[in-house]
């Protein structure tokens, strides 16, 4: 099952209930909610306060990919607003391993983040303790950038690692996502997609959302 996340980012920020309502409407699996501190990236965007605001305005699962230093300082505030996958970045955490035991005991799925220049060694030995695994296809910090292609390469190995140990992982990629891009990651064995402005720019947002669950045009 192919899972697609539109990313609030590229959503009109001073109408959020009613884009979380669009996401919804559009036939999505996950609201993707992209936390960012202006410190691990320069960018700022929205935090808690805000998950608690739009959770009241779908039923969907709220995707949080948290790009902020200090990750672990943050996991109950999220819990309390309503998230219910946190993810953070590898290299934010020292302590990757003692952070999602905490997000698990926490009541949410955990998952990590690997920027496109981090190798997969860095959670190897964490990946029973795994969810979810976001591969970033773009330098995080903004959206509507272009994919890069050698995540293709590292997609094809999480997968096979996680086979070879009967895990069940879902393997995430964020990043220059669009019908085309979708196809060749979901080729490689990644079975959930977020994409902010390809869908948020669509002239049709719910064809555009099933044709990268598709991995093709419709
Ligand atoms: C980038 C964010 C992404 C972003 C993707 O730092 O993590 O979730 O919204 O945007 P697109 O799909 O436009 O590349
Ligand atoms: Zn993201």
């Amino acid at each position: 099952m192919i899972k697609v996340a539109p990313s609030i980012l590229s959503a009109d920020f001073a109408d959020m209930g009613r884009e979380v309502e669009r996401v919804e409407a559009w036939g999505a699996d996950y609201v993707h909610f992209d936390v960012m501190d202006g410190s691990f990236v320069n960018a700022i965007t929205f935090g808690p306060a805000m998950c608690k605001a739009v959770r009241k305005h779908t039923e969907l699962p709220l995707d949080v990919h948290l790009m902020v230093e200090h990750p672990e300082t943050h996991i109950e505030q999220f819990r309390d607003a309503g998230a219910n996958i946190l993810t953070f970045h590898a290299e934010a955490d020292r302590h990757i391993h003692r952070t999602l035991q905490k997000i698990r005991l926490a009541g949410m799925k955990a998952g990590v983040v690997l920027n496109p220049a981090s190798p997969l060694c860095l959670i190897e030995h964490v990946l029973e303790e795994c969810d979810m695994v976001l591969l970033m296809s773009v330098n995080p910090g903004a959206g509507g950038q272009k994919f890069i292609p050698e995540v293709l390469k590292k997609i094809s190995e999480l997968r096979a690692m996680a086979n070879a140990r009967g895990l069940a992982l879902d393997i995430e990629v964020d990043g220059g996502i669009n019908p085309e891009t979708a196809g060749l990651c979901i080729k490689a064995g990644a079975n959930v997609l977020v994409a902010g402005n390809s869908v948020f720019t669509a002239p049709d947002p719910k064809a555009m959302v099933t044709a990268i669950r598709a991995g093709s045009a419709v």
